[in-house]
């Protein structure tokens, strides 16, 4: 069994040895790498278990990220995305950072916020005086919905109350119950909670409690993760390291003062994110409405991540975000491929999880913008693309390699070119 993400050549490898690779590495039963082997590893009849109305199982690429070191452990990243080049871009920056010593990375304790909407109070600050004067029985109360949430140590923690003055129907309140949902994303666990102690709040307040439900803005619940590169580890031909550095700090500071820009560089993060969320059966949609709001926080939306230089001059990039990920419940422990992605990752809490979520957002990135800044996106999207065509116009496996080639030398990149070269060959 080998514990390092470092396997050179993994892309070049048939499927096949790729699966025992990751087999090996995260110590995958004979059934677990069969059912990355069988390609699709959802039976209909768990996904008509799953949601309502399912006629079928729709697939997605399952790819691995390599080379990443995240706080002096070695990961391999599964990433559930249909786009090309996120995967093999998460690789290569995974690898540049390597080269500074790694990714570091952090994260909070689970607390999770779950909101009550509270109505119709006749003075919003005395009944948020009496919320407040009131915590501990309504936290008592919160906490008699979940046993065993209790038992692993989570449970309500806090109670804070926020004046909203306007609203389109007047004054509200909204009480947040602040909640450590462990190791599962908490969602069903805080709804629970919310809807137990709603009607004890609106006694007290002496309101109406309307919405009783979690917020994804989980600003509690942040990840963080730093990335270390030296700038002679980005030099590459036609451009010094020097350049490309400067490159991807003015890159940065483009999305740090432009909305329509910032708007780019973090789907660029979000490529990353989803597909690890994704593929070990998380909730992307609550990860994306989190990260987003959490962009616009300071009242106008500007870039997730942030990049500039150290005093040796070494490039650094850090990005934080909310990051309500679970490694129990849900889909996590359903869908038999989201077990098998969080044995290949090898993490043991959702905070782990977390943070290896947040440094594959920021690697994806460091690769992004490393891109844009030197020789730009097309030349490396333009290859894997003429690899689809070549495939779409029916290449065998062994002469897909030299159909792109040409392709890529001839900068002609379509359907029918590739058809014609493949019939010159035959
Ligand atoms: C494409 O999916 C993502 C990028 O547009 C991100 C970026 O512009 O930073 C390349």
């Amino acid at each position: 069994m080998t514990h390092s993400s470092r396997i050179s050549g993994f892309f070049k490898m048939p499927r096949e040895q790729r699966v025992e690779a990751v087999q090996a590495f995260a110590g995958l039963s004979e059934a677990e790498a069969a059912l990355l082997r069988q390609g699709l590893a959802l039976p209909v009849e768990q996904a008509d278990r799953m949601i309502e109305n399912v006629v079928g199982v729709y697939g997605l690429p399952l790819g691995i990220a390599t080379n990443f070191q995240i706080n002096g452990r070695d990961y391999l990243v599964p990433m559930a995305i249909e786009e090309p080049s996120v995967v093999a871009g998460a690789s290569f920056a995974a690898r540049l950072v390597r080269e500074g010593g790694g990714f570091q990375a952090h994260s909070d304790a689970p607390l999770m916020i779950g909101q009550l909407q509270i109505l119709d109070v006749a003075d919003p600050w005395a009944a948020r005086f009496a919320l407040l004067a009131a915590k501990e029985r309504l936290i008592a109360l919160a906490n008699q919905q979940d046993p065993l949430m209790i038992r692993l140590g989570g449970g309500a923690r806090d109670v804070e109350v926020r004046v909203i003055e306007e609203s389109p129907v007047g004054p509200m309140l909204a009480l947040h119950l602040l909640y450590d949902a462990r190791d599962a994303m908490g969602a069903n666990t805080v709804n629970t909670a919310l809807e137990a102690i709603a009607p004890l709040a609106a006694e007290i307040s002496g309101g109406r409690v309307r919405l009783r439900i979690l917020s994804n803005l989980a600003d509690r619940r942040l990840a963080r993760a730093q990335a270390v590169v030296p700038v002679s580890a980005l030099a590459q031909e036609g451009y010094s390291g020097e350049d490309v550095a400067q490159g991807i700090v003015e890159a940065y500071a483009f999305a740090a003062s432009d909305p329509y820009r910032a708007a780019t560089h973090n789907k660029g993060i979000m490529n990353g994110i989803d597909a690890v969320v994704l593929a070990t059966g998380n909730d992307w949609r609550a990860i994306e409405a989190g990260a987003h709001a959490y962009a616009a926080r300071g009242g106008r939306y500007t870039s997730l991540s942030k990049w500039g230089r150290d005093a040796q001059g070494n490039l650094v990039g850090t990005l934080e975000l909310p990051m309500a990920v679970g490694t129990v419940g849900g889909a996590t422990k359903v869908h038999p491929l989201a077990q098998v992605a969080l044995k290949v990752l090898g993490v043991q809490s959702a905070r782990e999880l977390a943070e290896v979520v947040a440094v594959v957002g920021l690697a994806q990135n460091l690769a992004a913008i490393r891109a844009l800044a030197a020789e730009g996106i097309q030349r490396g999207h333009m290859a894997l693309h003429a690899r689809q065509l070549a495939i779409a116009a029916g290449a065998p496996p062994e002469r897909v390699d030299a159909v792109v080639a040409r392709m890529v030398a001839e900068k002609v990149i379509r359907l029918d070119r590739a058809q014609e070269i493949l019939r010159e060959m035959s």
